[in-house]
């Protein structure tokens, strides 16, 4: 059993919307409730000592959803990243970003430019928000980046492996994700994460991410914990070290 704590989750936080329908509430409730969420899950992982959380607040994808509940979104991200910025200095939380956030509202952009800076000494859980991320943009991202590299001359091809290619990465410097969890019972990585998620272990739970509590982010890091890693080895080479 390894009882070590992750040091990198990854959240695809969903079934907003159904937590809302199933009320007959409108769908931004569901994501208003879910910020709730978002606040809780990031204070215990600060809590915890888990060094990386990287949450799934928008991705590419979600630009075709209805306008009213993209613009409730970002404005939701906007008041959230304002008023949460005070528990995240507490917290000694660092944020920072992946995805294309140039494709955010101005307003957005700026706010979180601030938090990001504000928060940028800080030295605990780093919070990665992916917001306008999608994984596959990222890896075309990434290659398009080594390309230019190469042409340039600073690159030699022949030197490119993965994790050289990683470094290309919006999240070069961290760590791969040692848990993902996926609320709503969905069984999909739906573009997240593709590259970095080779080896992460997998945690589905069936309630929605505004249902989901402490207990169950406990739960997922029990049963993260009581996992074998083998990372393509066998059992046993796992249990003498590799040899
Ligand atoms: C998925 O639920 C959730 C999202 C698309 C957005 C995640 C947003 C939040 C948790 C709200 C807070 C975010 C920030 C950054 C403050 P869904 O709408 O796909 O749910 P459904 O599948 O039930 O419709």
């Amino acid at each position: 059993m390894n009882q070590e704590l992750p040091r990198h989750i990854a959240i695809i936080m969903d079934g907003n919307g159904r937590w809302a329908s199933a009320r007959n509430l409108p769908r931004i409730a569901g994501h208003r409730a879910g910020a709730e969420t978002l606040r809780s899950v990031v204070e215990e992982c600060a809590r915890l000592g888990v060094p990386y959380l990287t949450l799934f607040a928008f991705s590419t994808e979600n630009w075709g959803r209805p306008k009213d509940e993209i613009a409730g979104l970002m404005g939701l991200l906007d008041r959230y990243l304002k008023k949460e910025t005070t528990t995240l200095m507490k917290n000694n939380v660092r944020l920072v970003t992946i995805g294309r956030i140039a494709d955010l509202p101005g307003n957005v952009q700026s706010t979180l430019r601030k938090v990001c800076e504000t928060s940028s000494a800080n030295t605990g859980l780093t919070l990665n928000l992916a917001l306008s991320y999608g994984g596959r943009e990222d890896i075309v991202e990434a290659a398009r980046k080594a390309g230019k590299a190469i042409a340039r001359g600073e690159l030699d091809p022949d030197a490119m492996d993965s994790s050289l290619f990683s470094t290309f990465l919006s999240t070069a410097g961290m760590p791969d994700p040692d848990l993902m969890i996926r609320t709503s019972g969905e069984m999909r990585l739906s573009n997240f994460l593709l590259w970095e998620s080779a080896y992460t272990e997998f945690f589905v739970a069936r309630k929605t991410w505004p249902d989901f509590g402490i207990q169950d982010l406990h739960e997922a890091i029990r049963e993260f914990q009581a996992r074998e890693r083998r990372f393509g080895l066998t059992s046993s080479q796992v249990r003498s070290g590799g040899k």
